[in-house]
């Protein structure tokens, strides 16, 4: 159903675009479970994703991150790939359970392998942008409650003090969580992630936690580093409706509660949104004297992650059901390009948000069903996504909004979640029967976009 628009397959962005600015940062990104492998190397720990991913059913093809795109060996020439791109950034994230022994105290080994990749990302001149939870949590503390128990977030915070320590000097910008949506929603509501609970009062309490684990963590990284970058990565959604009844219009007003203010109200209002409650009764989480304190800990910059758009229709009660639109172009995923979404979220959170940090996108790309064919990958689809995106971010800061940066999801292929290695996020492909690493088409231009850049006078 995917109806193709007239694809742009050149990157040339106008001459008045930010994209332009050489301080504004332009990166790639990818996560530890995704690309990493040696899931039991080096005495790193089990996870969730691995105990998940196990479970035949939860994972397309029944793939697991046991390989990946086997980065932990693969390192060096990762960061030689990823030099070669011109970029000026690289996000990467931090697995908990190869860099903490289950008593809290540090695997050296585990830590070696990142401060050695990120003073070699240094050395290339590239910023290093560090997630310190893309969804990794280990197996042990799952099996006290993981999210669930209160205690989880406290050892969030000591894990994020003994990293903080441990790789200070090397990281430009840290960030506490990836996604806490996903990792309460998809992890406690759907199931459709580890560790696949369905109970949406389950995934209030995970949210709170998770949050408060991240005050907890800000506080750390503040006190061991002080001259980087502190924030969260958030995943946004834009709801819209075609429908035009006040119940529709209500309808997209609480998708966009329930998959943005849900987690930016209790970091920037420090209160969760009352509409929450509205759509779901009764799920208020235990909140503590002092918690939502700690959950406003000031960020130095909020990360935005935009994939798509969803269109919803009341439904008849007091919430909302999603009516995918006919006849709209659709990525791999199934997802809607929506480049208005972005910049439209943009604009919406910084009319609502006095205190909004600077912000990065953190992630925004796609997936296509990329091959290799005569040594080339012709992404037409992602070079026009990519575009269309990037002008989206433009029309925002130009409107106003301080956008700092910009990081394509993703750096390669990798394993996507539940999907596995089916849906092919990167810009550069891999062939997982020999790791072999191929630019896209979409790569190249990139590159010789930022080339181009890179060569023009100050
Ligand atoms: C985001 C995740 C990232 C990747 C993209 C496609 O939700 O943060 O790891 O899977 O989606």
């Amino acid at each position: 159903m995917t109806k193709p628009a007239a694809l742009q397959t050149t990157f040339d962005p106008p001459a008045d675009s930010v994209l332009w600015r050489k301080d504004f940062l332009i990166g790639v990104a990818t996560a530890a479970y995704q690309i990493e492998g040696a899931s039991e190397e080096d005495g790193r720990l089990p996870s969730i994703w691995d105990t998940f991913s196990a479970i035949p059913g939860k994972v397309l093809h029944g793939d697991t991150g046991a390989v990946a795109c086997d980065h932990y060996h693969r390192w060096e020439e990762d960061v030689e790939l990823i030099s070669g791109l011109n970029v000026d950034a690289y996000r990467l994230s931090i697995a908990w359970p190869r860099v903490m022994h289950a008593d809290g105290s540090v695997n050296e080994k585990g830590i070696a392998f990142y401060r050695q990749l990120l003073a070699r990302l240094r050395a290339k001149g590239l910023k290093t942008f560090v997630t310190l939870y893309h969804w990794d949590l280990p197996q042990h503390l799952e099996d006290r409650g993981g999210w669930i128990n209160r205690e989880t977030a406290f050892r969030f915070a000591e894990y994020a003090d003994l990293v903080s320590r441990e790789l200070k000097g090397l990281v430009d910008a840290w960030s506490t969580l990836n996604e806490p949506w996903c990792s309460a929603m998809h992890g406690y509501g759907t199931g459709h992630h580890a560790p696949g609970k369905t109970d949406n009062k389950l995934a209030l309490q995970a949210m709170h936690h998770l949050l408060l684990g991240h005050g907890l963590a800000m506080r750390a990284l503040r006190r061991n580093d002080p001259t980087s970058l502190k924030g969260l990565v958030a995943n946004v959604g834009r709801g819209t409706t075609d429908g035009d009844t006040p119940a529709d219009l209500r309808a997209a007003e609480l998708f966009e509660i329930q998959n943005n203010d849900w987690v930016l109200d209790p970091l920037l209002k420090q209160r969760y949104p009352a509409g929450l409650f509205e759509l779901w009764p009764g799920t208020e989480p235990e909140v503590q004297p002092g918690d939502m304190e700690i959950i406003g800990e000031p960020m130095d910059y909020l990360g935005i992650n935009y994939y798509f758009r969803t269109n919803v229709r009341s439904d008849g009660a007091h919430g909302y059901t999603e009516m995918p639109l006919e006849g709209v172009e659709r990525t791999q995923m199934g997802w809607e390009v929506y480049p208005d979404g972005l910049r439209d979220l943009l604009l919406g959170f910084h009319r609502n948000y006095a205190n909004l940090p600077p912000i990065y996108i953190t992630e925004n790309g796609t997936a296509s069903d990329d091959a290799v064919v005569n040594g080339e990958v012709n992404d037409a689809q992602r070079i026009s996504f990519l575009n269309r995106h990037l002008a989206a971010v433009d029309e925002a800061v130009k409107a106003g909004v301080k956008v700092r940066g910009y990081f394509i999801w993703s750096l390669m292929d990798n394993f996507e979640w539940a999907f596995g290695y089916e849906r092919r996020f990167g810009i550069v492909h891999v062939d997982y029967s020999t790791q072999k690493r191929t630019l896209k088409r979409s790569a190249h231009l990139v590159r010789d976009f930022l080339a181009k850049r890179r060569a023009q006078p100050d």
